[in-house]
């Protein structure tokens, strides 16, 4: 029951994982773990020479667990749409970055994800809905929050039940934030700009002890650089910038984020300060066969190296993301009891 970061993961059936860009929902209702995620199991190709890489829309995929590392294929819980051309899901567009939380009050499973154009241009985030965690899940719609642009994104439900919606926009020089209505499927109109004039992109927000922390990536597109963790005291910000979390391996590692790019923080239950740092590490020539780094992050712990003092001394606890070729969750983890 080993996790081996960058390696090819294996689902139940043999075939590999494809849940990139993805993030995990713990179902209390049937004890499991949903992992959801792009499925990217297409021809990589560019529209034009100076294009990024691309696949066309396959859909979301959807894996469920009991332990974390064992993952059973629950299928495209929202599937791309083949021939309406029109349709935000259309498979010549982009579907990003899908996360799904679950509304208490309305008993639905609520995604957002990042939807675009080839180009990029539309720059908004889309909503879907399902009634169980394992789909299918119907589209409901997408816009520009606040009539802004929006890129890399991420939803954070807090412990009371409220949830944000973070977007990288203005051409990913700055991040928003925004709380979602009461049933998840719109924003509010309260908006706080964050991380002005940083350009981070790909968010992965989580919290710990009253203290909310931000992982994000820099903009090099499907190439990997340094990652830096940020943390506030509310939700709505200011958010400080604590420093790069990425702890062994050697200095290239850590400033290209061990060659991978967040996109999901993980808690573990009953193991307080500890969650699992989610990240692809893309290859952009053949993009459906990006891998997942998954390593443990602290928040608190000993560092194995000298603080770095250059984002200012640190008033706030140290979150590290610990570099191991394979490890695993300790034996007496049960998981949610
Ligand atoms: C990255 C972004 C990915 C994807 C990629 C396309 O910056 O984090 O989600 O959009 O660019 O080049």
């Amino acid at each position: 029951m080993y996790f081996y970061p960058g390696r090819v993961w294996l689902d139940t059936d043999g075939h590999a994982i494809q849940a990139h860009g993805g993030g995990i929902l713990y179902d209390h209702i049937t004890a499991k773990y949903y992992w959801y995620g792009e499925n990217k199991d297409g021809l990589t190709y560019q529209t034009h020479p100076k294009s990024t890489n691309r696949v066309d829309i396959i859909g979301v995929s959807c894996y469920s667990s009991k332990d974390l590392w064992s993952w059973t294929n629950e299928g495209i819980v929202l599937p791309g749409e083949p021939t309406n051309v029109t349709h935000d899901l259309h498979k010549s567009k982009v579907l990003e970055r899908p996360k799904v939380i679950y509304n208490d009050h309305t008993g639905q499973y609520v995604m957002w994800m990042h939807i675009d154009d080839a180009n990029y241009t539309k720059a908004s985030v889309g909503v879907a809905v399902s009634t169980s965690p394992s789909g299918p899940f119907t589209y409901l719609y997408s816009f520009r929050p606040h009539g802004f642009e929006s890129r890399d994104m991420t939803i954070f439900k807090d412990d009371d039940g409220s949830a944000y919606l973070f977007y990288s926009s203005r051409d990913n020089t700055e991040l928003h934030v925004s709380p979602l209505t009461k049933d998840y499927l719109n924003i509010m109109v309260a908006m706080r700009r964050i991380l002005i004039r940083r350009h981070r992109e790909a968010p992965a927000v989580f919290k710990l002890q009253g203290t909310y922390y931000m992982i994000t990536s820099g903009c090099s597109g499907w190439a990997p650089n340094r990652a830096l963790a940020h943390a506030a005291e509310s939700i709505m910000g200011p958010w400080e910038t604590l420093g790069n979390p990425c702890v062994g391996g050697n200095r290239f590692f850590r400033l290209t984020t061990f060659l991978s790019q967040s996109t999901f923080v993980l808690p573990l239950p009953g193991l307080p300060g500890t969650f699992i740092f989610m990240a692809d590490r893309w290859n952009p020539s053949n993009l459906r066969d990006s891998r997942y780094v998954w390593l443990p992050l602290f928040i608190g712990g000993l560092a194995d190296e000298p603080l770095d003092y250059s984002f200012g001394f640190p008033a706030w606890s140290r979150v590290s993301i610990y570099w191991h070729r394979k490890w695993r969750l300790p034996e007496s983890w049960k998981g949610y009891t």
